[in-house]
């Protein structure tokens, strides 16, 4: 059985768009849509004649009114113009849809565009090199497209029938819910959350063209699930080899990145592989250091096992490794092909850890979901609704900044106390706690600048304090911590950056605020064991 979505066929012209939507919509027995067609036959006359007149304007508007229509029907197979979804409007119609991008080669294109019929904005004697400045106009544009599907050595059929296996294969692995991550500039990807799905991952990675040759990094303290992992996946055809690391913060280093490497290397991991990273945060920042360094880069796909990772570090594409001086100074941006997650793994995670991802969903709600508070503070919730909402504030953010040069900062709210807390530590207060403490010192910094107000503080300590985590911290000099937050990321020349809180859901990054204000926001939270 195949879901009612409508399934859309887009891309270069040339690419053979609708000669494979045809063979899609036979054997879905579904109706078929050619939208350059229908725009013909609604404006009575030729595609080639619009563009000539200079009317390239009223077919953008028909292929928009066109696209509504469509949008509001199911069960469709389209076929779309080589411009249609150029425009985000155009493609946020589609969303919904089950979207394909076909490519080719600059040579493939000019060899099947020379003998066609003539196109809009080519001209058959500059066919080269009309060709490559238009590529080179849309390939942002197609890049948004998350599932794309190179058509240089595939026949027609045979491009059909890789569609049909990804649509069939996203079928079986039976997602409940999903939200597409859409960074800036880049090819989105999907976020899946259904329970027990690790027993159908293999359908996934085919749903999404994943490698065949797959490295899965683990947490050590996972071998049985990562062992079961790995079988499923070789049961279906995948070779599938499988590393594991100690997950603990002070590993999160530059040596066990090199022997990951290392081992990658004597396992003979090629440029075609993709790393799995099956594990919570720790694993999350290793796996894709290693991922974006290897050959210059693989593939990876993401698979927390912890709340903090599902519903935080496994998403937005940083990942970050410890130098002695501080926390993350190492990292890069490296965006997964794909996040899976299982909220059935959380079953035997302890009970700590659970309370260490909820600071991160704290964070969340405080950031931009005020029902995700309300469900925090009524303790009742479902888990793969608070997953799913705390993903749709992330994921909103990372879209709107993916390279964190603004509104992203949002995301490190409690974060720069945090990681001082963590470091000065040497990480004997963890993550989660450390950013629920973080948050405490950045709204006693807002208080005492007269920003916020105090039932905001005893919010957040409630919100904490319910789910059991600290809310004052013993046995750490104040001088330290200041010392520690010399070295945060946000922090520029002579400029210091902090977020702090105004109300909830409403941030604000500041600059310099008075020294003695940070020092009395931290000295709020310490106290000395007698
Ligand atoms: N890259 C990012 O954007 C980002 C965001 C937030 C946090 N982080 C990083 O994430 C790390 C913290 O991640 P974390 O809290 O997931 O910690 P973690 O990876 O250390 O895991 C915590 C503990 O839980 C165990 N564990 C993992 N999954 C389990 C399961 N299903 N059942 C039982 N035990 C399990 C691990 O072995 C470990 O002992 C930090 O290093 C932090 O800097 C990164
Ligand atoms: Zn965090």
């Amino acid at each position: 059985m195949i879901c009612k979505q409508n399934i859309v066929i887009t891309g270069f012209m040339g690419t053979g768009k609708s000669t494979v939507a045809v063979l899609i919509a036979r054997k879905f027995n579904r109706p078929f849509i050619d939208t350059d067609q229908e725009i013909e036959k609604r404006l009575g006359t030729s595609i080639n004649d619009i563009f000539s007149r200079g009317q390239e304007q009223l077919f953008r508007e028909s292929e928009r009114v066109l696209l509504k229509e469509l949008s509001e029907q199911t069960n469709l197979v389209i076929a779309t113009g080589g411009g249609t979804l150029l425009s985000r409007s155009s493609l946020q119609l589609l969303e919904q849809s089950s979207l394909f991008c076909l490519d080719a080669s600059v040579d493939n294109l000019v060899q099947r565009l020379y003998n066609c019929a003539s196109r809009p904005l080519l001209n058959h004697d500059n066919l080269r090199y009309d060709i490559e400045n238009l590529l080179d106009d849309r390939r942002c544009n197609y890049q948004r497209i998350d599932q794309h599907i190179s058509t240089d050595h595939l026949s027609p059929e045979e491009i059909a029938t890789t569609i049909i296996n990804r649509i069939e294969a996203r079928n079986k692995a039976q997602i409940t819910r999903s939200i597409k991550v859409q960074p800036r500039d880049l090819p989105p990807y999907p976020i899946f959350i259904a329970k027990d799905v690790l027993n159908r991952s293999a359908h996934l990675f085919k749903s999404i063209g994943a490698s065949l040759e797959q490295v899965i990094i683990a947490d050590s303290n996972l071998q049985e699930q990562s062992e079961k992992l790995r079988t499923h996946l070789l049961n279906h055809g995948f070779k599938t080899k499988l590393l594991s690391i100690d997950a603990q913060e002070s590993e999160k280093t530059l040596v066990s990145a090199e022997i990951l490497l290392r081992q990658l290397a004597e396992i003979r991991c090629s440029r075609a592989s993709s790393i799995i990273a099956f594990g919570g945060g720790v694993v999350g920042d290793i796996g894709a250091f290693v991922a974006a360094t290897y050959m210059r880069g693989l593939s990876i796909v993401q698979i927390p096992t912890t709340l903090l990772a599902m519903v935080d570090s496994s998403i937005g594409g940083k990942c970050g490794l410890n130098l002695q001086q501080s926390k993350n100074l190492i990292g890069v941006f490296k965006h997964p092909q794909a996040v899976i997650i299982d909220p059935c793994l959380l079953y035997s995670l302890p009970q700590q850890e659970v309370s260490a991802g909820l600071a991160e969903v704290i964070k969340h709600g405080l950031i931009g979901d005020e029902e995700l508070l309300c469900m925090l503070e009524a303790d009742a919730y479902n888990i793969e609704e608070l997953i799913f909402r705390n993903l749709c504030v992330k994921a909103k953010i990372v879209a709107a900044d993916s390279f964190e040069k603004d509104q992203r900062m949002l995301l490190n709210f409690g974060h720069t106390f945090g990681h001082a807390f963590e470091s000065v530590s040497q990480h004997r207060i963890k993550h989660g706690p450390a950013v629920g403490l973080g948050m405490l010192v950045a709204t006693r910094l807002a208080i005492l600048m007269n920003q916020a107000s105090e039932k905001l503080y005893i919010r957040i300590e409630n919100l904490l304090t319910k789910h059991k985590l600290p809310i004052s911290l013993n046995n750490i000099l104040i001088d330290d911590v200041l010392s520690a937050l010399e070295l945060d990321k946000k922090h520029s020349q002579n400029n210091k950056h902090f977020i702090i809180p105004l109300a909830a859901q409403q941030l604000k990054i500041i600059t310099n605020p008075p020294e003695i204000l940070i020092r009395k926001a931290i000295e709020s939270i310490l106290y000395q064991d007698s």
